[in-house]
């Protein structure tokens, strides 16, 4: 949500900082700016994108070692020109960009325009740097200090950087609620707001906590708390490859990402499954392991797709390890005074680490003691961090908005998570454990053959790329994939897509089907196999068009259905994680065919850090 990046060193800013925001695009593209120092502070900002950012510098200097660029996600104020970051202060003396939400920002406007302070733009970001510049001036503030106090005063979620006129040697940076980090170089640093504008400058980085503030010039960096008191900062070394945030040869990055499940599931799995495929275990949860063992009931919170995958969880955990699931909307959990106990164990599910509605909903649990485990994706990311335990998922950086390979790598830790659960709660055999560990190790060569599908799903996706109401139909552990193939459609392609259990057609959604609404179903054999078929008999009766993902081999609904699109046969538990893949390539060659931009749909971002 909005892209920041910073740089100070003894190189030009500018090409590290357009290449920054081009890495960092896939968090917000509505607007872009950059501020640039050398003898005096530059800012240019556009509406559009990076390109446009770029064709509208081209002319202007560029020059200067000191700068910070912004891709903005709009949360308040239009796309424009004027509502675009860096906001300089109204007597030019500080410019900011900033990521996430100043809550209290109407009242501090009031204050402010009482003070004389008039304003441009629509932000809330532009009142955070006029306040900044009040009580500079007001009370005769360094800098730092200035930056300090007007973030006592505000309320709400931020990342920020701030340069200012009269110490132009610095960059002060913040965090409170949304991602940070700092790239160590040699006499330079990086600011960003996830590593991947850093990483191919240096490996090693900091981490920002909430109330970090940090001050950078080319000769250090000192880093303190809200409150003032200095932070020992904690060095850690980058594990990413450049290759892994490139399109390497794919026209998107998600069709880069579906491609690259079978290698991410190989990754999820690895070091966690013994080499004989006898046994799993989860490294990151072993210190908590009695809990687990004794557990009376396991709440999963998540949003979005991660919300999918943790209803997928819910199937496995009560199927293996016969514990209890609830799953909850991390927004909803947060606010609904949810009764927690102290031997509640809390999962909270997210590819960021960052979705600020789970990151509260896990400081919620942490306040009524409950244990929290985490599934990330994004090492050192604040959920990873705040968790007291958990498993990363090592899918690499998902680029593209629209989450692919990040929710077969969650089902996937989720299912190996559920098996060693039921192993050690003795709710699982021997025999069966070994079966389920061979399904899920034989899981993407199995995805393999599914993307071997590519050109039929893309013909399919052709003939109806007109539609405008899709509905999709799972039972069981497939009713989740129906709801995450309905989203995934949705958010790229703006069709209306709606997710069911096949069962609940009948009470209600069926009236929607006619001649013209296209109705996915997967039907995978499994114990639900009979009941499925019947309730596509029920859509062709009413003249619906049936895209059926059926086993290989399937000759029943072959007769019936519009379409099939044949998977490799597969245990029903590890199934979701194979018959997502189909749904995603529909969905992604269904937006390309209506020229919709994949990689950056409207109105989303990736990593969603504001309420
Ligand atoms: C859908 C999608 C979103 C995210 C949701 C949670 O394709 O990407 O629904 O799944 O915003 O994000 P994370 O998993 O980062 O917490």
């Amino acid at each position: 949500m909005c892209g920041i990046v910073g740089y100070i060193g003894k190189q030009d800013a500018y090409p590290i900082l357009i290449k920054g925001l081009q890495r960092l695009e896939y968090r917000g593209y509505d607007s872009a700016g950059i501020t640039l120092f050398d003898e005096s502070i530059r800012t240019y900002k556009v509406k559009g994108k990076v390109s446009d950012l770029e064709d509208f510098v081209k002319e202007s200097n560029r020059s200067g070692s000191i700068g910070m660029g912004h891709t903005r996600w709009a949360t308040h104020g239009e796309p424009n020109d004027v509502n675009a970051h860096p906001h300089e202060s109204q007597n030019g003396k500080f410019v900011i960009i900033h990521n996430g939400i100043i809550e209290n920002y109407s009242s501090l406007k009031k204050q402010l325009t009482n003070y004389g302070y008039e304003f441009k733009s629509e932000t809330d970001t532009e009142v955070l740097v006029n306040l900044i510049e009040y009580l500079y001036l007001d009370s005769k503030l360094t800098v730092e200090e200035a930056v300090r106090n007007a973030l006592q005063i505000v309320s709400g979620a931020y990342a920020l950087v701030v340069m200012s006129k009269d110490e132009d040697d610095k960059l002060i940076a913040a965090r409170k609620g949304s991602p940070m980090v700092i790239g160590i170089g040699e006499g330079e640093y990086f600011i960003a707001s996830d590593a991947s504008p850093i990483i191919e400058h240096t490996r090693s980085v900091i981490y920002m906590n909430d109330n970090d503030i940090a001050t950078i010039s080319k000769h250090g960096l000192s880093l303190k708390t809200l409150g003032n008191d200095v932070v020992a900062p904690k060095i850690h070394e980058l594990d990413l490859e450049i290759g892994a945030i490139e399109k390497a040869g794919f026209d998107h990055f998600m069709l880069k990402e579906i491609f690259e499940q079978p290698e991410t599931i190989v990754n999820t799995l690895r070091g966690r499954v013994s080499s004989d495929w006898k046994d799993v275990h989860h490294g990151g949860v072993m210190s908590v392991l009695p809990q687990l063992v004794n557990a009376r009931r396991l709440i999963i919170v998540g949003c979005g797709t991660s919300w999918h995958a943790g209803l997928v969880g819910e199937y496995l955990l009560e199927e293996f390890a016969r514990i209890p699931v609830e799953v909850e909307y991390g927004s909803e959990f947060r606010y609904r005074q949810p009764i927690l106990y102290p031997d509640d164990i809390v999962i909270a599910i997210s590819q960021s680490g960052e979705t600020a509605d789970t990151l509260a909903a896990v400081r919620l649990a942490k306040e009524s003691r409950a244990l929290v485990l985490g599934i990330c994706n994004v090492v050192g990311s604040s959920i990873a961090r705040e968790t007291h335990a958990g498993i990363y998922t090592y899918a690499g950086p998902e680029i593209g908005v629209a989450s692919t390979k990040a929710f077969t790598s969650q089902v996937t830790a989720l299912t190996s998570f559920a098996l060693m659960l039921g192993k050690e709660r003795g709710t699982l055999s021997q025999e069966r454990l070994e079966t389920m560990i061979s399904e899920l190790m034989r899981i993407p060569e199995k995805i393999t053959a599914v993307l071997n599908q590519n050109d039929h799903c893309k013909y399919i996706s052709d003939l109806y790329k007109d539609a405008e109401n899709f509905l999709y139909l799972g039972r069981g552990y497939l009713f989740p994939v129906a709801l995450e193939g309905a989203l995934k459609l949705k958010e790229i392609s703006y069709i209306h897509a709606e997710g069911y259990p096949a069962a609940e057609m009948k009470h209600g959604p069926i009236a929607l089907i006619d001649e013209k609404m296209p109705v996915v179903v997967i039907a995978t054999k499994d114990r639900s196999y009979e009941k499925i078929v019947s309730n596509i008999q029920e859509v062709k009766a009413r003249k619906g068009i049936v895209i059926a993902i059926v086993s290989e081999g399937d000759t029943v609904i072959k007769e019936m259905a519009d379409h099939v699109i044949e998977i490799p046969h597969v245990e029903e538990a590890v199934s979701p994680i194979l018959s997502v893949v189909p749904l995603q390539l529909l969905s992604y060659y269904i937006a390309v065919a209506r020229g919709c931009n994949v990689d950056q749909p409207r109105n989303l971002a990736k990593s969603v850090t504001v309420e």
